[in-house]
């Protein structure tokens, strides 16, 4: 049986951060558990490249929108490879196979006179190239605050408002179809509103697709983007049977509408099955803010990756957060999620259950009469199936922790370490009984844990010197006691070393300086321009550059130094253990206050100078122009906190 799983696909006027990487994470994961329970899973994600910011992003970086796309595309592509996802497909809207769906698609739709010419009139706003819905003349723009101007373009509509009884009806006979219920009873909500015909084409934009009429249309971005689901698996086939229709869009809570309203319209339109099920998951949060671009807030999964490894942050997004409700990231939580349930928890299990197998039965599994913690295995195995079911994967995650807590228990209970130093035969027994259980416990719960950490159950399983492949393991045939006796177990070191927490969240903060400057250098960002009043300096070599530790630092606090007119006493966070104290001849251009909570530089490694009194433990990095108060460098973008200056 096929199971056909989407995730959105992704503008490119932006490389992806792990809120883009949660949803398609998640959709890994689902597609595993699929596999596991026998389907053919097929998992398809892309990138969605027209329109106007788009077409805007590619002119700020200097490049042609498909050779800016080009590049961008690489970069998602790229990201999910690294997190070892299992994407089948790739879908590029830019594609001309897309184009060709497009077309099709909108061609079947008119001819079933669903799409008629008309004219638009309403605020359009000349900055932004956006149609403003709902703005009367003179509202000001709701992205950039400049008054729209009211504007009337020759355009193709869809008949929306046609499908309004069709589409609620549809609705209430499908419960399950819109997930979870709060966006069920907002979709139900939009709907019960006035449902306008939509402009599908546009004439004031050129980087889209060409819709086949006369004149130059170009098709409305997310009438081009939600076919792309259809491109994907247009007439393919898993198991004999087609892909389509999809049996789950997964997507991010802000685009169900276009989801679960126009795309069923749609395809209704053009007389198609409509997909099966929509989850809408939430927010990613970094600083109690939506982790966006245009924030400047953004975290990225590489540095994470070098840490944590890809089971790291699997693991985080998917224990931490309830899918459908928003989460928050933090470095912090990422860390102590890892050393308390993957390195403390599950590999510390492992590893001491390998360890007695090799230590007290030559690394051979022993056999065993007992049925302790057999009973709450398959509880557990039951309890699992039904969480990822329904797509609680947190509370899935927690019963295997339930678990692999019991045995844990019943291993300080067992004592294996005194029963090995008894003869007589009961003991060797219970030996015998206590290491099988640990054992088959650690297969069972590996299994049940394949699909949220491949890489690491993988290494487990190896461990565990099992033959089959863990990923042709089938769930339901999984039961208690299936580990054979004699199976000589391996030794590959830990599978989740500790982490130090400080070293760890300081070369995650590296790395990511580091990565967000490579992109911007590959996204064509220009630098930025010469100073007139710069004097060429004499040379210096890259060394003696790199001797300076320059970091961003945050303000703590700031006041006058008494006596002092020209000096403020500040502490500053550079994401030490301790604030750095800081003396600056800057209290003639700032007033204490508002330099609170601003991003600095500092020079970190400076000899420690005292300054009426105080000692100064680094300086803070301004300009200076003879005769003019010296000026702060900052930056434009949200910098994290210690992050190094290169
Ligand atoms: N291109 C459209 C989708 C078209 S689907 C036919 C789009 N792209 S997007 O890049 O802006 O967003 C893609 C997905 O990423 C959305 O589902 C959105 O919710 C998700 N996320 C973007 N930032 C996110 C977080 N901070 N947290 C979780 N998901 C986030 O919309």
């Amino acid at each position: 049986m096929k199971y056909y799983l989407t995730t959105p696909i992704y503008y490119t006027n932006g490389t992806p951060h792990i809120g883009h990487a949660y949803c398609t994470i998640v959709a890994d994961a689902i597609k595993r558990f699929k596999i596991m329970q026998g389907y053919d899973a097929v998992l398809t994600t892309g990138t969605d490249e027209h329109g106007v910011n788009v077409e805007r992003s590619a002119q700020a970086a200097g490049k042609a929108p498909r050779e800016f796309c080009d590049i961008v595309a690489g970069e998602w592509r790229r990201t999910w490879k690294m997190l070892g996802l299992g994407i089948d497909r790739f879908i590029r809207t830019s594609d001309p196979r897309h184009h060709e769906t497009v077309r099709w698609l909108f061609e079947r739709c008119r001819s079933n006179g669903y799409i008629y010419p008309g004219k638009y009139t309403g605020q359009y706003c000349i900055f932004d190239n956006l149609y403003v819905n709902d703005a009367k003349p003179g509202d000001p723009c709701p992205d950039c605050g400049r008054p729209t101007e009211t504007v009337t373009e020759e355009n193709y509509f869809f008949k929306l408002s046609q499908f309004r009884d069709r589409l609620i009806e549809f609705h209430e006979e499908n419960p399950g179809f819109v997930q979870p219920e709060t966006r069920r009873n907002e979709v139900l909500a939009f709907l019960k509103g006035e449902l306008k015909d939509l402009s599908i084409t546009r004439t004031s934009i050129t980087w889209g697709i060409p819709a086949p009429v006369e004149g130059k249309h170009v098709i409305y971005v997310w009438f081009d983007a939600l076919i792309a689901y259809l491109t994907a698996v247009r007439d393919q086939q898993a198991g004999g049977e087609p892909l389509w229709p999809a049996d789950l869009h997964l997507i991010g809570k802000e685009i169900i509408r276009f989801h679960a309203v126009f795309w069923p319209a749609f395809l209704m339109a053009a007389d198609l099955p409509l997909p099966k099920k929509i989850f809408a998951h939430g927010w990613l949060l970094f600083e109690e803010d939506k982790m966006s671009k245009s924030r400047g807030n953004i975290v990225r999964a590489e540095p994470i990756r070098q840490v944590v490894g890809a089971d790291g942050l699997r693991y985080f997004l998917l224990r931490e957060i309830v899918l459908g409700q928003d989460g928050s990231f933090s470095y912090d939580a990422l860390i102590g999620r890892y050393n308390s349930d993957l390195a403390n928890g599950l590999g510390n299990l492992a590893s001491r259950t390998l360890s007695m197998i090799q230590q007290y039965r030559d690394g051979l599994v022993p056999p065993s009469s007992g049925a302790a913690i057999s009973g709450l295995a398959r509880e557990t195995i039951r309890a699992v199936t039904l969480a990822w079911e329904r797509f609680e994967f947190s509370k899935g995650l927690e019963a295997v922790w339930n678990l692999l807590s019991a045995v844990d228990k019943y291993i300080v209970q067992q004592a294996p370490w005194t029963l090995a130093k008894k003869a007589d035969a009961h003991s060797q027994q219970q030996l015998d009984d206590t290491l099988y259980t640990a054992a088959e416990a650690l297969r069972v719960a590996t299994i049940l844990l394949s699909p949220v950490l491949p890489e690491s159950a993988a290494k487990i399983w190896t461990q565990l010197g099992m033959k089959e492949p863990l990923d042709s393991v089938k769930l339901k045939a999984l039961d208690w006691g299936q580990l054979t006796p004699g199976q000589p177990v391996q030794n590959i070191g830990p599978v989740f070393p500790r982490i130090d927490l400080t070293e760890a969240v300081a070369k995650m903060r590296e790395l990511e300086a580091q990565i967000s400057a490579e992109q911007a250098a590959l996204l064509g960002k220009k630098p930025s321009e010469q100073p007139k009043n710069a004097q060429p300096s004499e040379t210096i070599s890259i060394e003696d550059f790199g001797k300076v530790d320059m970091r961003v630092g945050v303000v703590l606090s700031a006041e006058p130094v008494k006596g002092a007119d020209k000096l403020l006493h500040l502490k500053v966070d550079i994401a030490e253990p301790q604030p750095r104290t800081i003396v600056a001849g800057i209290a003639e251009a700032y007033q204490p206050e508002v330099l609170i909570g601003r991003k600095v530089v500092i020079v970190a490694n400076l000899q420690p100078r005292k300054l009426r009194g105080i000692t100064s433990e680094g300086m803070i990095v301004a300009a200076s122009i003879e005769g003019q108060k010296p000026v702060l460098a900052s930056f434009l973008e949200d910098i994290p906190t210690g992050a190094r200056l290169k």
